[in-house]
C-alpha cells in the first residue's frame, strides 16, 4: 500500500467521537462522583493536613483569586511555603493577601505570598510570565495549574490569539505555562507539576484536526468545550510525563477536585445556581475541593508514583482523584495515538518547536513565537 492510501485507510479510521459505551460509562462515572464524593472521601481530613514546608519551597498558582486556587495558596502559604499568585485580576490577590495576613497575624510568620499578573487568554501574557519568573534564576518547586474556565450555555468564544476559549484557558495556555517554566523547574527538582483537571475529561473527545470546533464536524457546545480541553490536557500531561526523563526529577500530575461549589457555575442559569446550594451535602466546599491539588503538590510519594509509571510503561501518566487515591483517567485518555497527535499539534498552536522539551532539558534555549518582541521576530 502506498503512503498516501495508508494515510487515507487511518484518516478513515480516525475515531469521530466517543463509542457510545464509551460515553456511558464517562457519564456514569460523572453521576457517580457528584453523588458519591462525600462518602468516597471520607476518609480525609478538612482542611487537609500539610506537612510543615520550607521558606524557599516555592509554589506558583493560577487562578488562586477564586474558589480551589484560593484554597491551594492559602493553606500552602499557612504550611510556610513561597506562593506566587498566578492571576489577572492582581487587584483582588493584594486584597486576599491582606486578609490572609491579618487572619495569620499572632500564628506564625507573616505568610510570604506575592502576585503576578497572567491572563491566559493571551499566549504572549503566558510566555512573558514565564520569561520574567525564568530570569530570576531561581528553583520552582511546584507549578499548579489550576485556572479554568467553564462558560455554560455561552456562545462559542474564539480568542484573541484564534483559539477556542475552553480550549486556550483550560489546555493550551498551562500547556505553554508548564514547558517554559521546565528550566525553572529543573532548578527546583524534586518539583512537580499539577494541573487541576477535572472527571468530566471522561466525556470529552478531542478532534486533533478541528481542536477549536469550528469545523462543524461537531457541533460546539460548553460541554464539548469544556472537556475536550480537560481530555487534551490529560493526554498532553502524560506525553511530557514521559518525555521528561528521570534525571530531570519533574513530576507531573492531573488531579480531579470533585464536584465543588465556587464561582466555575457562575454561568449557569441561577435557577440551577440554586438547586447547588439547596444540596450542599453533595457538593464539596473549595476547602475540600482543594485536597487532591494539596495532596498531589506535597505527598512524599508521588516522585515515587510517577517514576513507577515511567518505568512500567504505562501508557498514561498520573492521576489522582478527589479523594486523593490514584486512579485511571477515562479509556480515550489511553489512547496512544491521539495522545500523541494532541502533544504534537499542541505544540504547533502554542508556537514552539517539536524538540523544544528535549532542548530545554538539556540546557539549551528555545524560541517561542509568543512572549517578548524579539521572539515574534523568529
Ligand atoms: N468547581 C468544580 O466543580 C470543578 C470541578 C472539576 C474541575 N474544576 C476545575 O478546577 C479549577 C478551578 O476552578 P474553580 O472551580 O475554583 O473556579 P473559579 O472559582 O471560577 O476559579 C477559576 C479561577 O481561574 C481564573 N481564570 C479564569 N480565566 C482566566 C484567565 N484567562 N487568566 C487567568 N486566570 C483565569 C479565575 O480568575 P478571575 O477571578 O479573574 O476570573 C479564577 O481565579 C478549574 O480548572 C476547573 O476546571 C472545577
Amino acid at each position: 500500500m502506498s503512503r498516501s492510501e495508508e494515510e487515507s485507510t487511518s484518516n478513515l479510521m480516525k475515531k469521530k467521537g466517543l463509542g457510545w459505551i464509551e460515553w456511558l460509562r464517562g457519564w456514569f462515572n460523572v453521576i457517580y462522583e457528584m453523588l458519591f464524593q462525600r462518602i468516597m472521601a471520607s476518609h480525609l481530613e478538612n482542611p487537609m493536613p500539610l506537612p510543615p514546608l520550607p521558606q524557599d519551597f516555592t509554589c506558583i498558582i493560577t487562578g488562586s483569586t477564586s474558589g480551589i486556587g484560593r484554597e491551594i495558596a492559602r493553606q500552602l502559604a499557612e504550611a510556610g511555603a513561597h506562593v506566587v499568585m498566578a492571576v489577572r485580576n492582581t487587584k483582588a490577590a493584594h486584597e486576599l493577601i491582606l486578609k490572609w495576613q491579618h487572619d495569620w497575624s499572632g500564628k506564625g510568620l507573616p505568610l510570604n505570598i506575592e502576585v503576578m499578573e497572567l491572563n491566559l487568554l493571551s499566549l504572549d501574557s503566558v510566555a512573558r510570565f514565564a520569561e520574567a519568573w525564568n530570569a530570576r534564576s531561581g528553583p520552582l518547586h511546584v507549578l499548579i495549574n489550576n485556572a479554568g474556565i467553564f462558560s455554560i450555555g455561552e456562545p462559542q468564544k474564539i480568542s484573541k490569539d484564534g483559539f477556542e476559549e475552553h480550549m486556550q484557558v483550560n489546555h493550551l495556555a498551562p500547556a505553554l505555562l508548564s514547558v517554559l517554566l521546565l528550566p525553572s523547574l529543573i532548578r527546583g527538582s524534586p518539583s512537580r507539576i499539577v494541573n487541576v483537571n477535572s472527571i468530566m475529561h471522561q466525556v470529552g473527545f478531542v478532534d486533533t484536526e478541528d481542536m477549536n470546533v469550528v469545523t462543524g464536524k461537531r457541533k460546539y457546545t460548553s460541554l464539548v468545550g469544556y472537556s475536550g480541553s480537560k481530555l487534551a490536557q490529560v493526554m498532553f500531561s502524560s506525553v511530557l510525563h514521559k518525555r521528561l526523563p528521570a534525571e530531570a526529577g519533574i513530576s507531573v500530575v492531573c488531579v480531579s477536585p470533585g464536584i465543588v461549589q465556587t464561582n466555575v457555575a457562575r454561568d449557569l442559569p441561577k435557577i440551577v445556581q440554586t438547586g447547588y446550594r439547596l444540596i450542599p451535602y453533595f457538593i464539596f466546599s473549595p476547602e475540600e475541593g482543594s485536597r487532591s491539588a494539596l495532596f498531589a503538590a506535597t505527598d512524599p510519594q508521588i516522585p515515587e508514583y510517577c517514576e513507577m509509571l515511567k518505568s512500567d510503561e504505562w501508557p498514561v501518566g498520573a492521576f489522582i482523584s478527589q479523594e486523593c487515591r490514584p486512579t485511571n483517567p477515562s479509556e480515550e485518555a489511553h489512547n496512544l495515538e491521539t495522545s500523541s497527535r494532541v502533544w504534537e499539534k499542541t505544540l504547533e498552536m502554542i508556537g514552539l518547536p517539536s524538540d523544544t522539551v528535549e532542548k530545554l532539558v538539556e540546557g539549551q534555549d528555545v524560541k517561542c513565537k509568543y512572549g517578548s518582541d524579539d521572539s515574534h521576530q523568529d
